[in-house]
């Protein structure tokens, strides 16, 4: 295996240092190393950061492979910097059992290029009535420890109880879609004096907050963990400040795009703006950026959602919801949070990788853990970004399948360009290996 001696990173953004990759792990960090045969890696200006994890991404994989597979979205995430993507298990068939899971998770080790964790389903075929077989998901291969019906809230209290009961013994977590189905009913963009004038049907923000406050008072009283995916409004910020401050073991994700994006992309009915929960206010996103800062909001996810061309370039209503953004995320959280001033680098590591990685359990996997810190003896797990970087998206040069990135032609700053998995290079000079 090839020795690696990059030169002259920034770790976290702080002091220029070398670091040697040797054996899958960081074997030394210092100043002016040399080693020799080693393969020269120029950081030169670049900061260092842990390899990311994605707590939310959908591959398509088994079912839509024309709108992503694990191989090109395993290609995208590489290239946005990750090195451990969660693969939600909304696929056709769904995630719900052992074999589907396993399948998943084999078809990521082939892509390689970073580690596909499957997300299990908690209810059988996502339907919300009967309980998934969770302990042989968990048992599996496949090792799942995050559980979700993502793309559906599980509505029913007596089985999000339930569900939570099981993944307590299994050290697992539910990661809520939360969303009340009886207040979104053909629900197209966030409800507001903007849906009116649109005349696009509303989604409160109270369907999305009624189940985090049903399900933290759920989680406390079980005793078990929670996750609330893809948290959009200041008021779920809110319940889980209190419910952080009662103890309860809750955790919650917020997107790029809810970081970044409001209802007035709506204006347009341009569906790629059409999401699931959907752009809020700019007041919502100002608490969502608050939240994050402080910690109340443990982590980002990109709930990278790719869709066909036919199922996105057709009228507002008959549209998917969803974006992609694997690509995009990190320079959507250095646009919002770093250069804000709202975090620093090490913020950001902590945001995206350290918190999703413990979220997920995935730190304490040995040579396999992620989310790591840059130190001797880690699994070599990092990204190279470039903070001066500047450039405009094109969906086009996009190493995803499908095209519905809402960054179309915007600025944004920093790039991604090296990416290693275990001591290999997954991306080189912002070009994926494989
Ligand atoms: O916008 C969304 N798209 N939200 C979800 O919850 C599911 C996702 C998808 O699978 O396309
Ligand atoms: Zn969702």
């Amino acid at each position: 295996m090839t020795t690696y001696l990059i030169k002259g990173a920034r770790p976290y953004g702080e002091d220029t240092v070398d670091i040697v990759l040797r054996d899958s792990i960081i074997a030394s960090i210092g100043e002016d190393l040399s080693v020799p045969g080693a393969e020269v890696v120029d950081a030169t200006g670049l900061v260092a950061l842990p390899g990311l994890v994605d707590l939310h991404t959908h591959l398509r994989e088994p079912g839509r492979e024309d709108a992503e597979t694990v191989q090109t979205g395993s290609r995208a995430a590489a290239l946005g910097g990750f090195t451990a993507v969660h693969a939600m298990a909304n696929t056709d068939p769904v995630a719900d059992t052992a074999g589907v899971v396993e399948q998943v998770w084999r078809l990521g080790q082939e892509a390689g290029l970073v580690d596909v964790v499957p997300v299990g389903a908690v209810t059988v075929g996502l339907a919300g009535t009967q309980l998934a077989e969770l302990g042989a998901m968990a048992d599996s291969a496949a090792r799942v420890r995050v559980f979700s019906d993502d793309g559906h809230c599980v509505a029913d209290p007596a089985l999000m109880r339930r569900a939570l009961e099981y993944v307590k013994a299994l050290d697992g977590v539910v990661a809520q879609h939360a969303e009340e189905p009886r207040l979104t009913a053909g629900a197209q963009m966030h409800e507001g004096d903007r849906s009116a004038r649109l005349g696009l049907t509303g989604w409160p923000a109270a369907a999305e907050e009624a189940i985090i406050a049903r399900d933290v008072l759920l989680a406390g009283h079980v005793g078990a963990r929670l996750h609330v995916c893809h948290v959009s409004t200041a008021g779920s910020v809110d319940i889980l400040r209190w419910a952080k401050f009662r103890g309860v073991q809750v955790t919650a994700e917020v997107t790029p795009h809810h970081l970044l994006l409001t209802d007035e992309c709506a204006e347009g009915y341009d569906p790629v703006f059409k999401v699931n929960p959907p752009l809020r206010t700019d007041a919502d996103v100002q608490a969502l950026r608050a939240g994050l800062a402080d910690g109340t909001i443990d982590a980002v996810a990109t709930d990278h959602a790719p869709h066909a061309m036919e199922d996105k370039e057709c009228e507002w209503a008959m549209a998917r919801p969803g974006m992609i953004g694997l690509e995009q995320a990190l320079s959507v959280v250095v646009d919002t949070m770093v250069e804000t001033g709202l975090l620093d680098w090490r913020g950001l590591a902590d945001r995206m990788s350290v918190r999703p990685a413990a979220i997920g359990r995935l730190e304490g996997l040995g040579l396999h853990a992620q989310g790591r810190p840059l130190a001797p003896g880690e699994p070599a797990n990092l990204v190279l970004v470039d903070p001066a970087f500047r450039g405009t998206v094109d969906p086009a040069a996009l190493a995803s399948r499908s095209r519905n990135s809402p960054y179309a032609g915007r600025e944004l700053p920093g790039r991604v360009v090296h990416t290693f998995l275990r001591g290999a290079p997954t991306v080189l000079d912002g070009k994926a290996t494989r």
